[in-house]
């Protein structure tokens, strides 16, 4: 298996023992060995022929992302790169991050929670400060990494939201980030024959699938590390405001606001990404859909505002 990477990512002759891949069709083919090091022409040579993504072995991906994670920084503040290549390292760092999460048991969640805040910290600046956040999230497009992809877009846009409706504490806003970045983490304990059905769910299957915001808010609860704010998230997301939501049928005043902007976000996220079995709705044909055929599902007022951030 092989996982997508940022070229951008990569600063010349930092790059500890990581093998490179290139893609040709539905082939892969070796760039550079883990022996060798990845020089300014490398990445020239690249850039010239229009190659700006790379592939790393998954039984090295963690390695890599930590070494990207560590120089968030650096890249972040580099003026000769693009605004939005520079938001598009971060946010393939954090599908990455997700990814290896989900790939994980429980304990890589403890292990790496410090990984977690700091790139929420970027992530917090990037909302923060530019525009076109948006724009970064829509080339986030991958069938297979649907759930990690779908979990950055959740977080980015609660952030969004959060900060447009309240004024709120940066360490507030940092619980919310990583609330909804791992809301749907009790997806773990789901078959993933269910989660890639293609079709409709049946009766029993949907029951099944019902069971991720306790079984992700019980599992984190359990590792002592994650805010009430973020749990409740987790546990809240598939609330709605007239009462038929799960798992426990919560109306208007009993949803916290974190849980109810994140319900927003999920499901316009879910709307608008390629799936296996449709293809991406558009903002206004998600919203649409929002405002009319899922009325009573969520807070309009928040709702109104959201249309706000994203047109
Ligand atoms: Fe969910
Ligand atoms: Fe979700």
């Amino acid at each position: 298996m092989y996982r997508m990477i940022h070229l951008e990512s990569l600063i010349p002759e930092t790059l500890p023992g990581v093998s490179l891949y290139v893609r040709h069709g539905e082939k892969y083919v070796m760039y550079k060995g883990s022996s060798h090091s990845f020089t300014c022409s490398d990445k020239k040579r690249l850039l010239d022929s229009n190659v700006k993504t790379l592939y790393v072995k998954s039984h090295q991906i963690s390695k890599y992302n930590q070494y990207v994670e560590s120089n968030l920084s650096i890249l972040m503040n580099d003026e000769e790169m693009e605004p939005l290549e520079r938001q598009h390292v971060l946010y393939q760092t954090s599908v990455n991050y997700v990814h290896e999460i989900f790939d994980r048991p429980a304990v890589a969640v403890k292990e790496s929670f410090d990984r977690c805040r700091h790139l929420m910290q970027h992530i917090l600046n990037d909302v923060l400060n530019a525009d076109g956040v948006m724009t970064a999230l829509c080339g986030l497009v991958d069938h297979n990494t649907y759930t990690y992809v779908h979990s950055v877009h959740v977080a980015t846009y609660s952030i969004s939201l959060h900060t447009r409706l309240f004024e709120l504490e940066r360490d507030e806003l940092l619980d919310v980030g990583i609330g909804s970045l791992f809301h749907d983490y009790g997806k773990v304990y789901t078959p993933k024959q269910l989660l890639e059905k293609p079709g409709k769910l049946t009766a029993s299957e949907f029951l099944e699938l019902k069971q991720h915001p306790s079984d992700g808010y019980q599992a984190l609860k359990d590792l002592e590390i994650f805010s009430p704010v973020s749990l409740g998230i987790v546990k809240h997301h598939h609330e709605k405001e007239n009462g038929c939501g799960y798992p426990d049928g919560l109306t208007s005043f009993e949803i916290a606001r974190s849980s109810k902007i994140t319900a927003i976000a999920d499901v316009f996220s879910a709307l608008t990404t390629n799936r296996s079995y449709r293809a991406a709705m558009t903002k206004e044909e998600a919203l649409e859909i929002m405002f009319g055929e899922m009325a009573g599902s969520f807070d309009l007022e928040y709702l109104e505002v959201f249309k706000k951030t994203i047109s």
